[in-house]
């Protein structure tokens, strides 16, 4: 992947330890194998993005295989569309869909993501990526440089994402449905307000090339109850009584509802 500066958008160079542009910018490569390319200016907070802990209870839950069908969709449909060139997943977590992705498809892989806890814990396990602590509303990459952008459960910035992809290049947009987890939201909540949430939006610069409606159901026990929530917005809302309910949860079988988008470059 062609990397760029973050302070002056030239292109970085890794003769060693370390990514420096022809400037003097200087970006060190952590002992775990992750590149840091977030600029204190790009920090809103002094540990942006998801925590340790979130991070350690999705790759918890993704690992147990909860999950692949979303990530066997992912897979199935980019190789209906013969996919080429560089993957690059942003928001990308811990990394399980992307590194099952490029290792199905056989294509190099970068992730990104704001938080440094999810990209050390990604690189610590999938040796073959490059992985890169940086912000989607600046993109480290240079323009044109990625067959297919990813962007699961996680944000869209639509300028930045169609900048650096080539001008035949895809973009896979997972968002969850408005029935998503409708199991876990009755035992946290009193009562589930429906509110609604447009699955397949409009993105300037992007035409839908086609939407894939993901639907499973599953079922955790244990610990794995307190992982799902942990992975969800949720656990920032949840009140003591619904905490206290889950708590005592020892099984819950929920439905996975989430949207596959499709985008090209228009
Ligand atoms: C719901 S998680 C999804 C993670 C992963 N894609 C998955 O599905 O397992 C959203 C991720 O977006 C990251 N994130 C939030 N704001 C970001 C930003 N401005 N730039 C890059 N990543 C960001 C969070 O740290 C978190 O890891
Ligand atoms: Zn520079």
């Amino acid at each position: 992947m062609d990397l760029i500066c973050p302070i002056c958008g030239s292109k970085l160079n890794i003769p060693g330890k370390s990514c420096v542009c022809p400037s003097g910018h200087c970006f060190d490569i952590a002992r775990q194998g992750y590149v840091n390319l977030l600029t204190v200016q790009q920090k809103h907070s002094l540990h942006p993005g998801d925590t340790k802990e979130q991070v350690n209870a999705r790759r918890a839950f993704l690992d147990a295989g909860f999950y692949a069908p979303i990530a066997d969709t992912l897979i199935e449909t980019a190789r209906e569309l013969h996919v080429t060139g560089e993957i690059l997943d942003v928001g990308c977590g811990e990394g399980y869909y992307s590194a099952r992705l490029a290792s199905a498809l056989g294509l190099p892989l970068t992730g990104m993501d704001i938080s440094r806890e999810a990209v050390r814990c990604a690189a610590g396990k999938y040796k073959d990526a490059l992985w890169l602590c940086a912000t989607a509303s600046h993109i480290p990459v240079a323009d044109r440089s990625c067959g297919l952008v990813t962007s699961l459960f996680a944000l869209t910035v639509p300028e930045e994402f169609r900048r650096v992809l080539r001008p035949d290049g895809y973009f896979f947009q997972v968002l969850a449905a408005e029935d998503h987890l409708l199991g876990l939201k009755s035992v946290i909540y009193d009562e589930i307000l429906h509110k609604h949430k447009e699955t397949v939006p409009d993105l300037p610069g992007f035409t839908l090339v086609k939407s894939v409606p993901i639907r499973f159901s599953f079922t955790v026990t244990g610990n794995q109850v307190e992982n799902l929530l942990a992975m969800t917005p949720h656990v920032f809302r949840i009140g003591k009584a619904g905490a206290e309910r889950l708590r005592r949860t020892e099984s819950l079988t929920d439905t996975a509802s989430c949207v596959l988008n499709v985008f090209r470059r228009s």
